[in-house]
């Protein structure tokens, strides 16, 4: 008897000491993280998340200060700290004399296999997104967060989007002149230098409505498709009710092609499609690779997080759903082969900040290291 009630006080004393040596871990965890360059702060709750709003309801001020934050990302000197991973021979090498922006733009290139077609696909966007978004915090001085751009607005007439505006200091640009290989010549990043493929100043911009006419064998049903038949608000209301507990389904409606998230990056074509240049280097591949030159890239990508974070909040089995492979091997799984990735697996940096997050540091936009909702 005595005993046992001794044995309970002691089970109790234990219980409630676990409980305390979480907790310092946790904090100990969070002050360590606190020293990551690639990491804002965490404060211990998410009480005043960053509001990230649509595009058209940014301030002119709002937007400026957003491109800004590109602009002076791309004057910044290329960083040592870039250490390609994966390196598929089909990339151009690491540019010394690029910028910080390039490095930026290099990790998605060199990490393309990991990171699509996989299960990092949804976390590790919306860690590349919070790691830009604080790269222009620190080194920038930018005070904002990341805007999104809801496509399913536009979608009926995407070439004649109002957010295309040409404007010096707020615009997003207009569409690529097609006698300067596509290359956006006014907004405000019209004179911004990168290196990627090769070096160029502007990125390129191309509205390409039909653009699985060289994906799709001629066979499939889908090849003469126009785009924006997959990016409608049916399809975001497919995505963000449907699917419950199930990531693997939820990712592939996703990420499949025709799928929303490749059909909107092929319609503006150019860097966002991944279509080289006819300027670079022989040889070059595109492929989701450097994308990001476009920061459209950030807007749509943005808009893919948003409606993940929706569905996540749409049920409660969504909100920890996660299954994935970490090998891309697209004619077998849907989003990726063994070995599987958990939720304490790392997310890839190519070497960009000290340490890789963790999938779970990124399951909740208001917890962990993030802070921030769509509003
Ligand atoms: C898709 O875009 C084309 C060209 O902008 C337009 O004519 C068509 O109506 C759009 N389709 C839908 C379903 O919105
Ligand atoms: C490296 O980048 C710089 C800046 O964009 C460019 O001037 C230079 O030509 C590039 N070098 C190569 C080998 O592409
Ligand atoms: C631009 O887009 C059109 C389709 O609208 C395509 O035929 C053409 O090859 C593209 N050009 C470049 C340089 O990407
Ligand atoms: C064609 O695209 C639709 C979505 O628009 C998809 O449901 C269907 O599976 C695709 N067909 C093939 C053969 O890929």
């Amino acid at each position: 008897m005595l005993l046992s009630s001794s044995l309970k006080a002691l089970a109790g004393a234990l219980l409630l000491g676990a409980s305390v040596v979480s907790a310092q871990e946790t904090s100990e965890k969070a002050s360590v993280a606190g020293l990551f360059p690639g990491w804002p702060k965490p404060g211990k709750k998410c009480l005043f998340p960053r509001k990230r709003k649509e595009w058209r309801k940014l301030s002119n001020r709002e937007k400026e200060e957003w491109l800004d934050g590109f602009m002076c990302l791309s004057k910044l000197p290329h960083t040592d700290a870039l250490t390609p991973v994966v390196r598929p021979p089909d990339i151009a090498p690491v540019n010394a004399s690029s910028s910080f922006y390039d490095d930026i733009v290099y990790m998605h290139m060199d990490l393309n296999l990991k990171i699509h077609f996989t299960g990092q696909f949804l976390p590790w966007h919306r860690w590349y997104q919070q790691f830009v978004e604080d790269q222009m915090r620190k080194k920038c001085g930018f005070k904002g967060t990341m805007p999104y751009w809801d496509w399913t607005k536009d979608a009926h007439d995407i070439y004649n989007s109002p957010i295309w505006e040409s404007h010096p200091r707020h615009g997003l640009g207009t569409w690529g002149d097609p006698n300067k290989v596509f290359r956006v010549t006014d907004g405000a990043l019209r004179n911004m230098k990168l290196s990627y493929p090769s070096p160029i100043v502007g990125f390129r911009r191309n509205f390409t409505i039909q653009p699985y006419l060289n994906v799709l064998p001629a066979t499939n049903p889908n090849h003469t498709i126009f785009a924006n038949e997959t990016y409608q608000a049916k399809d975001v209301h497919r995505l963000v009710n449907g699917y419950v507990g199930d990531f693997v389904g939820f990712q592939y409606d996703f990420e499949f092609v025709p799928g929303s998230h490749s059909a909107l990056h092929r319609t503006l074509g150019g860097d966002m499609g991944g279509y080289c240049p006819s300027t670079a280097y022989p040889g070059c591949v595109g492929g989701p690779t450097f994308s990001p030159n476009d920061v459209t890239f950030f807007l749509h990508h943005g808009m893919v997080d948003k409606i993940w974070a929706d569905w996540q909040k749409k049920n409660k089995k969504n909100k920890n759903a996660f299954f994935g492979g970490s090998v891309q091997d697209r004619a077998k799984f849907p989003n990726g082969a063994p070995p599987n990735l958990g939720l304490r697996s790392p997310m890839p940096a190519a070497g960009m900040v000290p340490e890789e997050a963790l999938i779970e540091d990124v399951m909740d936009i208001k917890g962990g290291y993030l802070c921030y909702e769509y509003v």
